[in-house]
């Protein structure tokens, strides 16, 4: 069967291969899915550079979110049977055709979800969830609290423009260009500004919910904080985490940092179901809803990969392991 591999860590453009592997059956406890759709996300591929390489293993599958198929089920499932359409999490592994994984680890996906709502159910809405959560346990209530986006032109950061919008918060997105600024202010509630290390916006927030990083995460660490704010980094798309001085500057301000993959592996079952629940109703309702830029045949990788790192890239990109 076609699966991708990484051997060494590196430009995932150069390090991702396309090789054929034979399909073992399934273990006890184990499903085989029949991978119908696979999403790219940055958190797909930071691992690929070695950003992480203390806690990834070469060599490896990578892709953390997309659906298929169950196929084949291993002694000992009950939960699953052959043609039930389900979302393997947990591990990377997603950007193969067939995926054996424990079916604990699978959750069922309603009918209603069209196939790119399905691809894309799970790392962006999740971790959207969990940031508001995090927020909700700083401040109580976040009615009329200031909250700065950063990235907001991202997938998730609509996602988080939305959700605080419904919070009565009173939200703002910080992206970095014109195009993304004209776009966003179309498409989510809330205040839009541009703003970067070069021109930080002049803002006075209570919270910021940041994925870029350094520089500009520091500046608006220093300048723009309320006393008693917080700032959740949960991403660094400048590819430089927020430096140690910018927290020590500010301990009046709460510092976290979240990472979804640590909250699936603590919140148990049920907690990670009621999760796809929202997530599910916040599909049906648009709220989401991520726009797809193309989706690319798993054999045509490479031109994925270009179109990913393309700055011109209008919305997400999805793989077909089927072909
Ligand atoms: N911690 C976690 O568990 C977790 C989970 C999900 C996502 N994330 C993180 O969330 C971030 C966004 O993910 P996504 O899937 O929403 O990405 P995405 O839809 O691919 O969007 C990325 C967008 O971010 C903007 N961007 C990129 N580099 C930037 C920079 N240096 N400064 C400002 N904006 C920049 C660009 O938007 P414009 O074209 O509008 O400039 C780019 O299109 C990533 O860092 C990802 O790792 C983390």
């Amino acid at each position: 069967m076609r699966s991708t591999l990484v051997s060494q860590f590196g430009d995932p453009r150069q390090v991702i291969a396309l090789v054929d592997v034979e399909q073992p059956a399934p273990a006890a406890g184990e499903v085989e899915v029949a991978l119908s759709l696979a999403a790219i996300n940055p958190s797909d591929l930071i691992p690929v550079t070695g950003a992480y390489s203390a806690r990834t293993t070469l060599p490896f599958v990578p892709g953390f979110e997309g659906f298929g198929i169950v196929t084949r089920t291993g002694s000992g499932v009950s939960s699953l049977k052959p043609g039930d359409r389900v979302i393997p999490i947990g591990a990377s592994g997603l950007w193969q055709q067939n995926l054996l994984r424990p079916a604990e680890w699978c959750f069922a996906l309603p009918d209603d979800i069209g196939d790119t709502d399905a691809a894309t159910c799970y790392v962006n809405p999740l971790t959207a969830l969990q940031l508001i959560e995090a927020l909700r346990k700083h401040f109580g209530s976040l009615e009329r609290r200031r909250i700065g986006v950063t990235a907001a032109g991202s997938a998730i950061g609509g996602m988080l423009m939305k959700l605080l919008a419904g919070e009565g918060v009173d939200a703002i997105g910080i992206v970095r260009s014109e195009r993304s600024a004209e776009r966003l202010a179309r498409e989510v509630p809330g205040q839009v500004v541009i703003g970067d290390e070069r021109h930080p916006p002049q803002l006075r927030l209570d919270a910021i919910i940041d994925a870029v990083g350094a520089p500009f995460a520091g500046d608006l660490i220093r300048h723009t904080l309320e006393p008693g704010g917080a700032f959740v980094q949960y991403g660094a798309l400048s590819g430089v985490p927020v430096p140690q001085t910018a927290i020590q500057a500010r301990p009046d301000c709460r510092f976290s940092f979240l990472w979804l993959r640590t909250w699936v592996h603590s919140a148990g079952r049920p907690a990670i179901e009621a999760a796809f629940a929202k997530s599910f109703d916040g599909l049906r309702s648009g709220l989401f809803s991520s726009r797809i830029a193309a989706i690319y045949p798993l054999s045509q990788l490479d031109a994925a990969l270009a179109h990913q790192v393309d700055p011109g890239r209008d919305g997400k990109l999805l793989l077909d392991p089927r072909c």
